[in-house]
């Protein structure tokens, strides 16, 4: 591994290479995909949450114009479930079969899937679908709105917790709730599935894994996964709900072979919401115990999230807490409540985001108690090692985060008296938050090609959900290439180019660029065996002394550019093949990213007013390799903690665990009325035990952090600690 110092394109902010093809329509998401003959389903979801499904009533959608067939559990082929597992890389979201049998667990499951010549026709028709059910009334409504506990199903402890706490000078106590949320990616779920000669699959997907979708799918239809291909070229992103296959993915694919014609199936967004996986509702427990000083005694963090009847998704919130700060004695407990609801899901920082909240809210609420700052509370107990796992950081930077974020911002100006500083009608609160998320890589293979025509070509199966992989890989190989970005052309998002990652878990740029550097290095390697050939330039050179500048070969003061030699050998490329993946350091150090957040609120008690007015963030990836999307990934996640901190929430009606605000005109997200001055720093400092590149991964990290630093700030401005999110208006009005 050479690792890369001074870099010429890595680390610049570099304009996305897609931009243009997305701003002109050029770019072809998987709902713009059109092809000849081309059905659509459209699902009809249960109107109950649980019992059995009775009769179904066709004949009047079956008689609607356009209708074609009409799929369900009495009419659907015989297929296998797929193992679902991680490892082997066929994890689906949801296991069971869509019309597997009569059962109903959740509200908006489908029961049938309408095809029809056109969208409209289907719709309509799907409309015209009546149901008849035996309805069970044991209905499992959400966690929130339960007294529940759920089942163990993970912990982890360290030290004597008991005794600290029993000797503890200063001990907190309290309960976090966190609403369900809905990930609303801009494109919601689709299929396009085709068969060719009724042994080839050909689907495309807006999915963040085109080769778990490939498994799964061979796993389910019993086809060896050569046949099966799985394409994704551009996403309207998705920030966890489309790691792994939905079941109107198996359904479209189904209806596709039995009419022997293209289907695809967009997800309205109603379904979109109930169907397609969410952020589970969380209750945790969160208990602190200090000496006088401020120094952490113990921590003991309990959680439970939601799950569904059919599937055990465990939002691990407690993930982050034994390695957050520098305490000997720690226990996390992670229970699981199975509820009638759909199944959820990852969501953007997974489980450590909600663990982080109740955390560093907690955190805030024993600076209060020891009369002590918060940031220095946090500066107390700061962690030079990782103290769960007892091995050194790779690089860790959160105190210079620390620092610099907070003078930014100036908190050395916060009065800390609640409600003390106030500007016209409106009270400012600060607040402030620690954030961190895991680095992780995985295998990835890659090809490079350098071609005749003077551009290079690097090809990868993962894909770009949005966040910028394209930039990034035409970055690597002009880092090593020396040829600018605009010359080279990248492919991504097919299960028939070399395998890559899902796009989850902030891995994908530590994992793909490795193996696309590894790439570059073979496709220049072959260029070199060429190059010393007979009749050429560097006729016998030694090829390892040719070396690579500008988009050319040189050697002791003669050059020559690439799409020369090659042209002079009549070639019309050379590749090279590349694959990474992480090794031992894993065994020496541990890898996270961190970040430091700092929120003012302003409540305007005349008007019941509160906004998020201003962010300071500094965040502590390594390096970023583009620094223009990695700042747009933070100040994304900025955007999304302010709703998840003040507005997101999926209401379930308690009687019958019916899912009421499925829709964008219910369910709030921040709009740009909701933006606040936000002040991004990337920090610098290139994790190279992590990879060459020095870089970990950025599209998590920021949304961790944000929502407790506005509780936090809320709490500063009106002296009401709220521990449920949304923090809602009404949660204000209370009487103290
Ligand atoms: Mo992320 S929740 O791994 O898309």
């Amino acid at each position: 591994m050479s690792e890369i110092h001074d870099p010429a394109s890595v680390a610049h902010p570099t304009p996305r290479i897609d931009g243009e093809d997305k701003l002109t329509g050029r770019a072809r998401y998987t709902t713009d995909w059109q092809v000849s003959g081309m059905l659509h389903g459209y699902p009809v979801p249960a109107t109950i949450a649980h019992g059995v499904l009775g009769a179904l009533e066709l004949d009047e959608a079956r008689a609607m114009p356009g209708v074609v067939d009409i799929l369900h559990h009495r009419h659907f082929p015989r297929l296998k479930r797929s193992p679902n597992s991680m490892k082997h890389g066929d994890q689906v979201s949801e296991v069971r079969l869509p019309f597997e049998d009569e059962r109903i667990y959740y509200h908006g499951q489908y029961i049938a899937l309408v095809v029809a010549e056109t969208f409209a026709q289907a719709r309509a028709a799907a409309l015209r679908v009546r149901a008849r059910y035996r309805r069970e009334h044991d209905v499992r409504p959400g966690l929130l709105a339960s007294d529940a506990e759920g089942e163990t199903v993970d912990h982890y402890s360290r030290g004597d917790p008991d005794s600290a706490f029993a000797a503890a000078a200063v001990t907190h106590d309290a309960t976090y709730a966190i609403a369900p949320e809905s990930h609303v990616p801009l494109e919601p779920h689709v299929t396009l599935a085709e068969w060719r000669d009724a042994e080839h699959l050909i689907v495309h997907e807006s999915t963040q894994g085109v080769f778990y979708e490939r498994n799964a799918l061979a796993r389910i239809f019993e086809m060896p996964a050569e046949r099966v291909e799985v394409i994704a070229h551009y996403i309207g992103s998705g920030f966890g709900n489309k790691l792994f296959m939905w079941p109107h993915a198996v359904a479209t694919a189904a209806a596709a072979r039995l009419l022997g014609r293209p289907v695809k199936t967009v997800l309205p967004r109603q379904q979109d919401m109930m169907n397609g996986g969410h952020r589970p509702a969380s209750r945790q427990r969160l208990r602190l115990a200090a000496d006088r000083d401020g120094r952490l005694l113990a921590i003991r963090h309990d959680s439970t999230s939601e799950t569904s009847l059919i599937d055990r998704h465990v939002d691990a919130c407690g993930g982050a807490t034994p390695s957050a700060y520098a305490c000997d004695n720690v226990a996390t407990v992670q229970r699981l409540l199975a509820v009638n609801h759909g199944t959820p899901c990852p969501m953007r920082a997974p489980g450590e985001v909600s663990g982080i909240f109740a955390l560093e809210c907690a955190m805030d609420e024993l600076a209060l108690a020891l009369d002590m700052d918060p940031l220095a509370l946090r500066r107390r107990n700061y962690a030079d090692r990782d103290p769960q796992r007892d091995l050194p950081w790779s690089s860790k930077q959160l105190d210079v985060c620390l620092e610099s974020a907070a003078a930014r911002f100036g908190w050395a100006a916060r009065d800390p008296r609640i409600g003390a500083m106030r500007e016209g009608d409106e009270i400012i609160g600060y607040g402030m938050a620690a954030a961190t998320w895991f680095a992780g890589r995985q295998h990835c293979q890659a090809r490079v090609e350098i071609r005749a025509d003077g551009t290079l070509l690097a090809a990868c199966g993962t894909q770009d959900i949005g966040t910028g992989t394209y930039t990034i890989v035409a970055q690597a190989v002009a880092e090593l290439t020396g040829v600018p970005v605009a010359s080279i052309a990248v492919r991504l998002g097919e299960t028939g180019l070399p395998a890559g990652p899902l796009s989850g878990g902030s891995m994908t740029t530590a994992t793909v660029l490795p193996a696309v550097a590894a790439a570059t290095r073979d496709a220049l390697d072959a260029l070199r065996d060429v190059a010393v050939g007979p009749g050429s330039h560097f006729a016998g050179h030694d090829p390892a002394s040719l070396e690579v500048a500008q988009g050319a070969l040189m050697a002791e003061g003669k050059r020559s550019g690439f799409a020369e030699i090659l042209a002079r050998h009549r070639l019309g490329s050379v590749s090279g093949q590349g694959s990474a993946a992480p090794g031992g350091e894993r065994r020496q150090y541990s890898f996270r990213s961190f970040g430091a957040h700092f929120v003012e609120v302003r409540w305007d008690p005349g008007i019941s007013r509160l906004r998020v007015a201003r962010v300071v963030s500094s965040i502590d990836v390594g390096r970023a390799v583009n620094p223009l999307a990695a700042r747009n990934q933070v100040e994304g996640a900025i955007v999304m903690g302010i709703g998840m901190g003040l507005l997101e929430r999926l209401d379930y009606d308690p009687r019958d665990a019916r899912l009421i605000n499925a829709n964008l005109a219910d369910y709030r997200v921040p709009v740009h009325a909701d933006m606040p001055d936000v002040d991004v720093e990337l920090l610098d400092y290139p994790d190279f035990r992590f990879n060459e590149f020095g870089a970990r991964g950025i599209g998590e990290i920021g949304l961790t952090g944000i929502a407790p630093a506005i509780a936090n700030a809320v709490h500063h401005a009106t002296g009401k600690r709220i521990r449920e999110l949304p923090i809602t208006i009404e949660s204000l009005l209370d009487s103290h």
